[in-house]
């Protein structure tokens, strides 16, 4: 007797910003049901990269390679792309998943940013999700159910002191989320965001105390804390073929925290 195929059986997924905790589960996920992954993150992250899509591929069944990408560097990521279309022959989904998030280096209060870390934030969340979008859509649009999914964040709904930057960044994710469905979708392709709660990952414990990750715990109507595999469903569906009717929504994943 056969098993039936994955959906993500001969579905080749562009998945950025690998090297985090979350990056790097999404990446198990995909490859176990069967995708085949271009993932990527900076370059001089490349040795730990090709580690862990080799580590992935090692679990299969499907296979997943490294490629060194800037996201806001057009031709960086015309490389990632050319790079599923070489390998795989077709791209059919892509998680904007790369940001600016354990990098931002601390709290600070809206008063004391500087210029230069809005122009950061906003160049790398904003603008570099932009460009993965420009460059995957194309291809996308061959196969008539392309798929993306930008990851924003549960903050852009009730603010995070300290974050002002990181948190406008995340809200104009899911602007141009909506903005992405309503031009894709002609082509068959879909645009989502999901936005995770905080997940207790080495970036969040570099930017919150103990006592703040336990007081999100326990005010989810389901009381614990959120880890990186309690994104990782949400994110499969979106990008899979069976969600092709979900366009331009934002799907919260954070365990009841915020109802909206
Ligand atoms: N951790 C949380 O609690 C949480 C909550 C809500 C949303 N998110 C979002 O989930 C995603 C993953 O979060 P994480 O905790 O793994 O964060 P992280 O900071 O550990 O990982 C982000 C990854 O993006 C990469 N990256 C940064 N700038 C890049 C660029 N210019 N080009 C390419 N790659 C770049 C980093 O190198 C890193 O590997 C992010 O979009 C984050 O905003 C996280």
């Amino acid at each position: 007797m056969t098993s039936d195929p994955s959906p993500f059986s001969d579905r080749t997924v562009l998945l950025t910003g690998v090297g985090g905790d979350i990056g790097a589960t999404y990446l198990s996920g995909l490859v176990q049901a069967g995708a085949n992954v271009v993932a990527t993150d900076l370059p001089g992250l490349g040795e730990a990269g090709r580690a862990l899509t080799s580590a992935a591929s090692d679990t299969g069944p499907g296979r997943a390679v490294f490629v060194e990408c800037d996201i806001t560097d057009e031709k960086g990521v015309r490389r990632a792309v050319d790079t599923a279309i070489g390998e795989f022959g077709h791209l059919d989904s892509v998680v904007n998943n790369a940001a600016i998030y354990r990098t931002l280096g601390g709290k600070r209060p809206l008063v004391e940013l500087a210029e230069a870390d809005w122009e950061l934030v906003l160049r790398v969340n904003v603008v570099g999700t932009w460009q993965v979008i420009k460059a995957a859509a194309p291809h996308l649009a061959v196969t008539g159910q392309g798929r993306i999914v930008n990851i924003a964040s549960v903050v852009s709904r009730n603010g995070a002191p300290g974050f002002a930057h990181y948190v406008a960044s995340k809200a104009a994710v899911e602007g141009l989320t909506r903005s992405a469905a309503r031009e894709l979708g002609v082509d068959g392709t879909t645009v989502n965001s999901v936005s995770p709660g905080l997940v207790d990952d080495a970036a969040t414990r570099e930017l919150n105390s103990e006592e703040y990750l336990r007081t999100a715990a326990i005010s989810r109507a389901i009381p614990r804390a959120m880890v990186p595999d309690d994104l990782v469903g949400a994110v499969m569906w979106l990008a899979g073929p069976t969600s092709g009717f979900v366009t331009g929504q934002t799907l919260i994943v954070d365990g009841g925290g915020v109802f909206a």
